[in-house]
């Protein structure tokens, strides 16, 4: 069985990493969509809400051979424990190249058998992140094009809760 890890932040999980997601599911037979720490980035929502809300993302995507979960440690150390073969990671823009190459350079320094797999975001998937859907979040804008449509309420919630 060919597993992979499609690891991130994911605060929140947005209709970009759905789609990366969807491909991986395709070229793997399990693949593992994984919290990890960004340790350059303060993170929104708790690493509890963004599985939940990956959970019922995948249902509703109907990707029954993607499990989303967490892990506090190193990617490698989780796609050890998880069998995985390959990391799988979208790319937008020459900026997002560069972090990849060089994080893909230092996972293969402490594992050279952990292949990164780079898959190239869709273009209409270019100006979406996490960062923006936090900043229009924060400024009360409209984010329901930008994630997927079934988590919107759950942002929503937890961020009013946040901020209570
Ligand atoms: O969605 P992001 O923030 O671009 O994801 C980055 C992430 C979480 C995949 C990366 O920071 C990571 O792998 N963190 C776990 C710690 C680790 O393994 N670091 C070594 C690779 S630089």
């Amino acid at each position: 069985m060919r597993i992979a890890v499609v690891p991130g932040s994911f605060d929140p999980i947005t209709i970009a990493h759905c789609d990366i997601i969807a491909r991986a599911a395709k070229l793997f037979d399990l693949v593992y969509v994984c919290v990890l720490a960004n340790i350059n980035k303060r993170s929104m929502f708790t690493s509890e809400q963004r599985v939940g809300m990956m959970q019922k993302v995948l249902k509703d995507m109907k990707l029954d051979n993607c499990k989303a979960t967490s892990y506090e440690g190193l990617l490698i150390d989780f796609a050890k424990e998880a069998s995985a073969v390959a990391t799988v990671r979208g790319v937008r823009s020459i900026s997002d190249y560069e972090a990849e190459l060089a994080m893909a350079d230092i996972n293969n320094k402490l594992n050279n058998a952990l292949e990164t797999v780079i898959l190239l975001s869709r273009p209409e998937h270019r100006a979406v992140s996490s960062s923006v859907v936090r900043e229009i979040l924060a400024f009360g804008g409209d984010i329901s094009e930008l994630v997927p449509m079934i988590i919107v309420d759950d942002i929503k919630a937890y961020y009013n809760r946040k901020d209570a």
